[in-house]
């Protein structure tokens, strides 16, 4: 028998990440995908490499405040709670921070799948080897098969011109959502930026969810999901939607 289809609907928030996940129900959620402003971004900054990230007239961007590795233990603690039995949990993280946060995401729970590299294409700064990519790191709770085992563990998409910081692609968001999840799940992101993974969500028929501590995030976000409301039929919930009775949610 046909199952009816199930309502798209986002929901924005603006908290702590840690916060905003203590107040989603255990078992909640089928994918989290996520980049949060780690510490190792910070020190890139202050030495100059990144440029891209530091206030500029061409850009209008201010830096955000990093979310230190302190904290990764308490993050990924949540993030796994809220997520349900056999799902996946994208990170973006430099290589630096791959090497603090596998080991604690391991300790939450976590399998420790591989990194996926976001190959940026064109040169990017450094002072080294010129830095042209980005990790992923792929963990799963629980056992979840990819939908499609011929998709290369290197996504290949170009960095986007003067965004917001460290915005990232919605492709490369979309092959992650398309791989670990079915159509009318959800995905939730607690450091959204500028919902690129929210655009990706709704545009492939998930629900989602995020939350940024940034006006000017939250701002960007809201603008982009709005515009994609109409195109996608989602509707915007102003509580967390969810069906179990015990948790009350309204628009
Ligand atoms: C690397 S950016 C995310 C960019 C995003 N992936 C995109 O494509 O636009 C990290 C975001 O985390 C937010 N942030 C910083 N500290 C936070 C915290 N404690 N809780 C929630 N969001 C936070 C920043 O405002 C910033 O927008």
């Amino acid at each position: 028998m046909p199952q009816p289809t199930p309502a798209l609907r986002y929901w924005l928030s603006q908290m702590d990440a840690v916060t905003w996940l203590r107040s989603l129900p255990d078992a909640s959620v089928d994918l989290v995908v996520t980049d949060p402003p780690y510490e190792s971004l910070e020190k890139h900054r202050a030495v100059g490499t990144t440029t891209r990230l530091k206030h500029s007239k061409s850009s209008s961007n201010d830096w955000f405040t990093v979310f230190p590795n302190a904290r990764f233990e308490e993050l990924f603690r949540e993030v796994f709670r809220v997520m349900r039995k056999n799902t996946h949990f994208y990170l973006f993280c430099d290589q630096e921070t791959a090497f603090v946060a596998k080991p604690i995401a391991e300790q939450a729970g976590f399998r420790f799948w591989k990194p996926l590299i976001w190959h940026k294409v064109a040169l990017g700064m450094g002072y080294h080897y010129r830095s042209t990519y980005e990790f992923i790191l792929f963990f799963e709770k629980g056992k979840r098969k990819l939908n499609d085992l011929g998709i290369a563990d290197v996504i290949s998409e170009k960095r986007i011109h003067k965004g917001y910081p460290t915005e990232k692609p919605v492709r490369v968001n979309r092959v992650l959502i398309e791989q670990s999840t079915a159509p009318g799940e959800l995905v939730i992101d607690p450091f959204m930026g500028t919902a690129s993974a929210g655009q990706a969500a709704l545009e492939l028929g998930r629900s989602f969810w995020g939350n940024d501590i940034s006006d000017k995030a939250l701002a960007i976000a809201e603008e982009r999901l709005a515009a994609l409301a109409a195109e996608t039929g989602a509707e915007r919930v102003s509580k967390a939607p969810l069906e179990q009775p015990a948790f009350e949610w309204g628009r």
